[in-house]
């Protein structure tokens, strides 16, 4: 028989069909249901870019009215979750925070998280709620009480006042708007092709949101615009920032923020996100993080030919709105649960268990020797198995 080959990483694997969103990773394109992230960047806001992601098509106004409505509706902690929340500990991590809150709500709300076209009452909720979820937890931490909620604020006006703490400017809302609408979805990224393994095991809406959010957490695909911040901080000045790149480098480190498993080219959130970091640099007379981002940039460039990802000038864009490092990833989940919830929907209405196989590479004749009778031998392995 034939040995099979094995796909580290899945990369070359394709593992679902979907209408949901295409990456051309040569070309540095990204779209969603047949519409190109730079239009919808422009154009749209983060609700028609949720109704597009849920329904396949951009809302007509009344359609968008209607889901803004129902969102605006549904933004609030209910009380048992609260009450949990209160009395977790202070340095929990917020993304710890937040896997567990969605993992609570899912007993808190069973009627909206049931395998089937009608979760799509829980993506709502989720998406409303999660922005109140991050924004307790950080409130929590530092003994305050959960802000209020502010009745007619778009999704992106809410977020961006519930994870400040303060009035928006519309400048900082559209920054908003378009930072949600850029981390909508992202293909069969980690994150998403958990949610559809959860949920092809037809386990139930919240259930694969909780493990995407414990996907994205990682350092390699969620926690990496945090890790840029402080990157930056610890270079501190520009004039340090070649000496500092050239040593990590030399040291095998990663620089987080740049490189892509499917780009081959500048990751167009990057592009989009380059441009906000500066407009936001200037309204705010704060042109530090820009100028040391793209003298990064530069000599990461030369040195290893790699593009800037969107976690590059995410962090800076986060920062010039007033929120702190470690909410970053959870305002990314607050918005890739938009496509995480789309992906299932599609995954219950085409349902296939994923599962794959591995390639089997210990013995498999042993000889079972009795317990008393056996010798302590180095684990072959560091790790226990
Ligand atoms: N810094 C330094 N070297 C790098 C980097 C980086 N950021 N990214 C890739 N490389 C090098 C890597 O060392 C390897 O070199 P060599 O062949 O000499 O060993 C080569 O490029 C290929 O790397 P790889 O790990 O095989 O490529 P991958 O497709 O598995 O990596 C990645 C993709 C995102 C994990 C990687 O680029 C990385 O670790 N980047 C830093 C973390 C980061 O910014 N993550 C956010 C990803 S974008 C968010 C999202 O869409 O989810």
């Amino acid at each position: 028989m034939a040995t099979p080959t094995v796909d580290r990483g899945l990369e070359d694997v394709v593992a679902a069909e979907s209408k949901i969103c295409f990456i051309d990773g040569k070309e540095g394109r990204l779209v969603y249901e047949g519409y190109d992230i730079r239009d919808l960047a422009e154009k749209s806001t983060f609700e028609e870019v949720a109704y597009l992601l849920w329904y396949g098509q951009l809302p007509t106004r009344g359609q968008l009215s209607d889901l803004s409505k129902r969102l605006e509706s549904l933004r609030s902690l209910p009380v048992p979750l609260r009450d949990v929340m209160e009395h977790l500990p202070p340095n929990a991590q917020p993304m710890d925070v937040l896997r567990t809150a969605v993992s609570g709500l899912a007993i808190l709300e069973p009627a909206e998280t049931k395998p089937g076209p009608s979760s799509i009452g829980g993506a709502l909720r989720l998406t409303a709620v999660l922005p109140s979820i991050i924004s307790a937890a950080d409130r929590f931490r530092r003994g305050l009480e959960p802000l209020p909620e502010r009745p007619g604020l778009s999704h992106a006006a809410h977020v961006a006042y519930l994870l400040s703490g303060k009035t928006a400017t519309e400048l900082d809302v559209r920054a908003m708007d378009v930072a949600l609408i850029l981390h909508a979805d992202h293909e069969l990224n980690a994150s998403t092709f958990s949610a559809r393994v959860t949920a092809s095991t037809l386990s139930d809406l919240y259930s694969a949101v909780t493990s995407a959010v414990g996907t994205l957490k990682g350092p390699l695909h969620g926690g990496a615009n945090e890790r840029v911040m402080a990157m930056l901080r610890e270079i501190g000045t520009i004039d340090r920032a070649e000496v500092a790149v050239r040593e990590k480098l030399a040291r095998h480190e990663r620089i987080m923020g740049f490189g892509h498993r499917v780009y081959k080219v500048e990751d167009p959130r990057a592009t989009i996100l380059r441009e906000w970091s500066r407009r936001l640099g200037e309204e705010n007379h704060d042109m530090r993080w820009y100028d040391l981002l793209r003298k990064v940039e530069s000599v990461v460039h030369q040195e290893k030919g790699l593009y800037p990802n969107v976690d590059l000038y995410s962090g800076s864009v986060y920062t010039l709105l007033g929120i702190p490092d470690d909410l970053f990833t959870p305002l990314f989940a607050a918005s890739r649960v938009v496509g995480w919830t789309a992906h299932v929907l599609e995954e219950y209405n085409d349902l296939r268990l994923i599962r794959p196989t591995a390639l089997y590479t210990g013995p498999t004749r042993l000889t079972y020797v009795p317990i008393d009778e056996r010798v302590a031998a180095e684990p072959a392995s560091a790790v226990p198995r």
